[in-house]
């Protein structure tokens, strides 16, 4: 034992508990081994998530807290990432390969021919973030994808130039790169391909939080569908004019007052399954002499034409334009974002890393992350977003800071 109280006053006081917590703790954690079949956990470790408020957070390298240890281990954080078209893309490739020389092709034994982005801080779920779930998928000429319907929301934003089509409640959308081609849930779709090039597109869906909600349902079997013998599934048929959404709902400001502003079994759903990506484009352009906002260049929100409100209730849909030389102020939020770039290329800031993005890229910004984005080339940069602000809003979480020139924290949203 020392007796010298020098000694003592200059030894480390937790120096001597740390071993015997380690020891409980290692105890603790066997008996977890044995009790694990009970489903339950014995408590070894304090909770994970941030200790004070995350906009209270203010150093310059800040760039959110990520959670860790066990509890946080239900809780996984997404990462920010970004997934490289010029790397992903040949596995669409590869698909189609497979689909040439099958005897049944994946689309009959997979329902599609996609792959899921798996974010890499979610430990192989099928999430790009905490409630967004995101696919790329490819029909080929011929492909048929069979009537159905679903709880969850879904979005197709179009990469190819032409080609293929979805079938919303009736009404053929033919997709052309730029086109937002919405699925809201409770609406018969079918997608297919009857031109002679495969089509690729983005889908987006509500999927994790629907999910979380144990409230995922789906129905193939639809009353009035017929069937198609190409491929022997069951398509719905055609009951509006092509154009219909734009013919109704495509100017802003004129809402036809006859119509009852629905599609399908959902609540509160736009009734506009077709936002063009020419129209995007062409308001984009309209705007490229305005100041703009000096943390996200020239933003639009794009939403249900009758209120205004955003397309689905957990989901928000954006486009954005970062002019030529342009760079934005840095900027953090509640909600997670998810982009795709339409055309140009440039960098975003996230979280402490640079992302260098060109057509065709996807990346997230998860929740908490300060992002900036920069344009230095001399074309305009168009980003589309996919963001769970609407959520976020809907349940009084939803904040926003930026940053000034001097680096100083400016509340957005409080
Ligand atoms: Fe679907």
């Amino acid at each position: 034992m020392d007796t010298d109280p020098r000694a003592k006053a200059h030894a480390p006081t937790h120096a001597a508990r740390a071993p015997l917590a380690a020891k409980a703790r290692e105890a603790m954690e066997k008996l977890n081994g044995e009790a694990g079949h009970l489903a339950i956990w014995l408590r070894t470790q304090a909770n994970a998530p941030s200790q004070k408020p995350w906009f209270t957070h203010t150093d310059a390298a800040d760039a959110g807290q990520m959670a860790q240890g066990k509890v946080a281990a239900g809780q996984m954080k997404a990462s920010p990432h970004l997934w490289k078209w010029r790397e992903i893309s040949p596995y669409l490739d590869k698909i189609a390969q497979i689909a040439a020389n099958a005897d049944v092709p994946p689309v009959e034994f997979a329902e599609r021919q996609q792959f899921l982005l798996t974010n890499p801080g979610l430990a192989g779920r099928l999430q790009v973030a905490s409630t967004i779930r995101c696919a790329v998928s490819i029909y080929n000429p011929g492909d048929l994808a069979r009537a159905h319907l679903h709880t969850p929301n879904a979005s197709r934003t179009i990469l190819s130039d032409s080609g293929g089509y979805t079938n919303v409640e009736g009404e053929k959308i033919r997709a052309v790169r730029g086109d937002l081609i919405l699925t809201p849930n409770g609406t018969w779709h079918d997608h297919g391909n009857d031109v002679k090039k495969p089509v690729v597109w983005i889908d987006t869906l509500d999927w994790p939080i629907l999910e979380f909600l144990d409230c995922i349902w789906l129905d193939e079997d639809m009353p009035a569908g017929i069937v198609d013998p190409r491929a022997n599934v069951q398509i719905q048929k055609t009951s509006l004019e092509q154009g219909y959404s734009q013919r109704a709902y495509g100017r802003g400001g004129l809402i036809p007052s006859f119509l009852e502003h629905n599609r399908g079994a959902g609540h509160g759903v736009t009734p506009n399954v077709h936002y063009r990506g020419a129209d995007i484009r062409a308001a984009l352009e309209g705007l490229r002499g305005e100041k703009g906002d000096p943390y996200e260049g020239l933003p639009l929100d794009i939403v249900n034409p009758v209120n205004g409100a955003p397309l689905f209730a957990t989901l928000g849909f954006g486009a954005q334009m970062i002019r030529a030389g342009e760079e934005t102020l840095a900027k953090r939020e509640t909600s997670n974002v998810v982009y795709v770039v339409l055309e140009g290329r440039g960098q975003t800031e996230v979280g402490g890393r640079t992302f260098d993005w060109e057509e065709n890229d996807i990346f997230v910004v998860p929740n908490f992350l300060w992002r900036r984005h920069v344009n230095k080339g001399p074309k305009d940069a168009v980003l589309y977003t996919m963001h769970d602000r609407p959520l976020l809003q809907k349940i009084g979480q939803h904040r926003v800071q930026g940053r000034g020139k001097d680096g100083s924290v400016v509340q957005i949203v409080t």
